[in-house]
Formats: structure tokens, C-alpha cells, sequence
């Protein structure tokens, strides 16, 4: 007969046996060893170089941040000050230390896998679902922004497509059939393999770089410095509405352009040598990135009048302000090659993602299932690039700006907060990169991701609240029984 001692103990095993296994860290030195392991699970190909993952961080960051947003954050926010927007995004993000964490961790799995080796497996769920709207998320924006740019070129040519099959319900279509169709179609480019996709991904980058530089070089020509002056408009009365306030709401927007620069930390873990290639690909992405939007933010405030700016294709615009007709078509080009990039490497870093979590059981094993010849995870990146063009192709897109851009400063906080953690826990691992400075930068980049978040609007943040509920839900109808599952990590 069993004791009251014994039933009381069974009751209380199973929430201890939940409680430890929602707390559990899994040490760096498993992640490392899960990495190299040439077991049942073979490890992703080390196909990548420095070049590539700057050429990734690039390909991720310039697309419709510059192309579609800077118009919209100039004309309602930021004015001519727009460049200081940039700056101040630009800063915020640098002063998350991936850097020191991509080194020092090159496993794939970004924040996910930093957060699991620091907070433990419930706060690394969490921030995995976060990352979905980093990634697949942001993929779905930025393929509408495809659409729209597609469209308006094939229309200069006389090509129009039936209004029906142009847009989701609720923006006037039934279905944005362009916007599914590259969502799929780079979705199949990346089933075949990192090094094809890194490959084309590196040309269209130089396109797109060439492109930019074309427009700030002829457009400096022809500005009109009267248009920068007052550099910082007035503020009008509420917050956010110009003033410094308005560079702030103005680097909230634009910080959209800064996502996907992460995309180069879940790309170490491919590379040859990730302890130099990680820092190289990282900064060098955020300095390329930086320099080429500040140079475009200040010459189109001072190509065309900022309350003018309030359109889709505020580049486009500016071009045409400069009467040169045949290179409004390559602009449009140039938007179109640098949204493809920006798609591309998103949907990449969301399968790499979801392959870490699968290893972890914190999704079905299949997510991590390789193919033996291309060692790509196969399954899960075709059905990310399947349920990704759904969303491009059904949802009205323009409230998940935004959402994409609370979620990815959330998830930053998380990597500095890494950052000082794991110099606690774990303070003689060698760091192949170290952030400068101690503690200061990560702080200063919590305080920098805080300020951009309060920048944004109250709607955001429910919705933020809303994702992150429905992933607490998630993880306690699924998650935690596959944890407590789990063999323990040894101490
Ligand atoms: N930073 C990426 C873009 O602007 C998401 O398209």
C-alpha cells in the first residue's frame, strides 16, 4: 500500500520535474559539442566565407526600409532630420553585442541559442517564437513590398494584373498572387543549398549596392540645400509629430531597415572559420548598411520636399523630381533586387532557426531533418517558405511592420542581456571578439532598444503582448511535455 509520504511525493514530482526542465540552461560547451558532433545528426555544411556573411547582412538589411519606409517616416515624423533617424537606429543596433556572442557561440540558432545557454528553455522558447517575426514575418512584409514594386514596373511597360489577384483581402484583392509567387519561388533556391543561395545572394548585393550608389551620386548633384533647413522641423504639438521626438518615432520606423542583420549570426555556424568571420560579416554589415542609408536619407530630403514624401516609393519619386526618365526604371530595379535579398535571407535565418529549436525538441524533429546531399534542412524550409507566402498572399500587411520591429528590438534586449550573463556565468570561456568597454555598450544598447520601443506606438505593443501570450500558450500545450521528456543535461 502506498503512504501518504509517497503520494504526496508523486504529486509534487511532476511540477518540480516541469519547474527544472523550464529553467534548464544548456551549457555552451553542449551547444558546441551538439555542433560538431558527426553523429546520427549531421551538422550543417561550413560552405560560407567572411565575404558571404557580410554579402548576407547586406542582403538582409537594405530593402524596404529604404525603399518604402524612409518616405513615410520623413514626411510624418523625422523631416530633413530623417539621416539623424538613421543614425540613431543605426547605433542602437550596433550596440548589440552579437559580435561577442556569434564568436564565442557559432551555433545556429542566433538568440534563440544564446537565450538557451543564459535564461534557460522556457525564456529560449519564447524568444524563438519572438523571432518568427523577425524573420518569417519581416519575409512577408518585405515580399509585399516586392509585390508593389513589381507591379509598378510591369505597369510602365503596359503590364497590369487583375486587381483581384494583386492584393490580400482587405487591401482591395482576394489573393497578392506576386508576392506568394517569390516567397515560393526563393523559398526553392534556398532547398537547394546555402552555397547557391549565398552565391546569387552575393550578386544581386553588388546589383543593389550599385544601384544606391548610382542614386546618391547623381542625386547629390542636384540637391537643393534650402529643403534642409530647418534640419529638425518644429515639433507640432504631440509627440513623435517632428521635433526630437519625431527622430525618435522617425528611428522607431526605420529601424525596420536595420533587421536581418542578425540573419549573419545564424549563418556562422556555415562558415569555415567562425570565430574571425563572425565579427567581420557583422560589423562590416551594419557599417556598409549605415553609411548607404544615411548618404540616401539626406540626399532625398534634399531632393524633394519632405511633406512630399508620404508615398510607397519615395525613391522613385525623388528620381523622378530629377527629370532622368529611363532611371526611375533602374531604381525600381534596384528596390526589386534589394527586396529579393532582403526576403531571401529572412526565410534562410528563420529555417536555421527553427532547425535549432528541432534539435532541442522544442519543435518536431522533422524541422531538423538535413538532406544528405545538401545538407539543408528541407522540410522545415519548405514549410516556412509554404506558410510565409500564405500570410504574404492573404494578410493586409501593414500593421505587421511594426509588430516586426517591437519584436526584434525585444529579441536584442535578450542578446545584450546575454552578453553581460554569460560574462558572469561563464567568464573564462574565450571570446574570440569581446565588445570593448565592460558592461557599458550592452547597457547602453538595452537603454538604445528600450527608447526606439517606446518610440512605438500603443497598438504595437499589444499586439507584441497578444504573439508572446500565444506562444506562452503554445509552448504549454506542446513544448513543456516534450521538455520534461528530455534526458537531463549533465551538471
Ligand atoms: N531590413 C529589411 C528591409 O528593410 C527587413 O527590408
Amino acid at each position: 500500500m502506498r503512504s501518504d509520504f509517497d503520494l504526496a511525493n508523486r504529486s509534487l514530482e511532476a511540477p518540480l520535474l516541469l519547474t527544472s526542465a523550464l529553467a534548464t540552461r544548456k551549457s555552451i560547451a553542449t551547444i558546441l559539442a551538439q555542433q560538431d558532433s558527426g553523429d546520427a545528426t549531421p551538422s550543417l555544411a561550413r560552405t560560407l566565407s567572411a565575404f558571404s556573411l557580410v554579402c548576407i547582412g547586406v542582403g538582409a538589411t537594405i530593402g524596404a526600409g529604404i525603399f518604402v519606409l524612409t518616405g513615410t517616416a520623413a514626411a510624418q515624423f523625422a523631416g530633413p532630420g530623417l539621416a539623424f533617424s538613421f543614425v540613431l537606429a543605426g547605433f542602437a543596433s550596433g550596440l548589440v553585442c552579437y559580435a561577442e556572442l556569434a564568436a564565442m557561440i557559432p551555433a545556429p540558432g542566433s538568440t534563440y541559442t544564446y537565450t538557451y545557454a543564459t535564461l534557460g528553455s522556457l525564456a529560449a522558447w519564447i524568444i524563438g517564437w519572438d523571432l518568427v517575426l523577425e524573420f518569417a514575418m519581416a519575409a512577408a512584409t518585405v515580399a509585399v513590398g516586392w509585390s508593389g514594386y513589381a507591379q509598378s514596373l510591369a505597369a510602365d511597360f503596359g503590364l497590369r494584373l487583375p486587381a483581384l489577384l494583386a492584393a490580400a483581402p482587405g487591401s482591395g484583392g482576394i489573393v497578392n498572387l506576386p508576392a506568394a509567387a517569390i516567397t515560393l519561388g526563393l523559398t526553392l533556391l534556398l532547398m537547394r543549398g546555402a552555397r547557391d543561395a549565398a552565391l546569387s545572394n552575393a550578386i544581386l548585393v553588388a546589383l543593389k549596392i550599385a544601384i544606391i550608389l548610382a542614386f546618391v551620386l547623381v542625386g547629390a548633384l542636384h540637391v537643393k540645400p534650402e529643403l534642409w533647413s530647418p534640419l529638425v522641423p518644429p515639433n507640432q504639438g504631440s509627440f513623435g509629430a517632428f521635433g526630437w521626438s519625431g527622430i525618435l518615432r522617425g528611428a522607431g520606423v526605420v529601424f525596420f531597415a536595420y533587421i536581418g542583420f542578425e540573419t549573419v549570426s545564424c549563418a556562422v555556424a556555415e562558415t569555415r572559420d567562425p570565430q574571425r568571420d563572425a565579427p567581420i560579416g557583422l560589423i562590416g554589415a551594419l557599417i556598409v548598411s549605415t553609411i548607404l542609408y544615411v548618404a540616401v536619407a539626406a540626399v532625398l530630403t534634399g531632393l524633394v520636399p519632405y511633406q512630399l514624401l508620404n508615398v510607397p516609393d519615395p525613391i522613385a519619386k525623388a528620381v523622378d523630381a530629377l527629370g532622368l526618365g529611363g532611371f526611375s526604371l533602374i531604381i525600381k530595379l534596384g528596390a526589386l533586387v534589394g527586396l529579393t535579398t532582403s526576403c531571401l535571407t529572412a526565410l534562410y535565418g528563420q529555417g536555421r532557426i527553427f532547425y535549432a529549436m528541432a534539435r532541442d525538441r522544442l519543435l518536431p524533429e522533422v524541422f531538423a531533418r538535413l538532406d544528405p546531399a545538401t545538407r539543408v534542412p528541407r522540410f522545415g524550409q519548405g514549410t516556412i517558405g509554404l506558410l510565409t507566402a500564405a500570410v504574404a498572399a492573404f494578410v493586409p500587411i501593414d500593421i505587421l511592420g511594426e509588430l516586426v520591429s517591437i519584436g526584434t528590438l525585444f529579441a536584442f534586449i535578450l542578446v545584450c542581456s546575454a552578453v553581460l550573463i554569460l560574462r558572469r556565468t561563464e567568464p573564462e570561456r574565450a571570446r574570440p571578439f569581446r565588445v570593448p568597454g565592460g558592461s557599458l555598450l550592452p547597457v547602453l544598447g538595452i537603454l538604445g532598444c528600450l527608447a526606439l520601443m517606446a518610440g512605438l506606438p500603443g497598438d504595437t505593443w499589444i499586439r507584441l503582448m497578444v504573439w508572446l501570450s500565444l506562444g506562452f500558450a503554445i509552448f504549454f500545450g506542446y513544448g513543456r511535455r516534450r521538455l520534461t521528456a528530455m534526458p537531463a543535461e549533465p551538471a
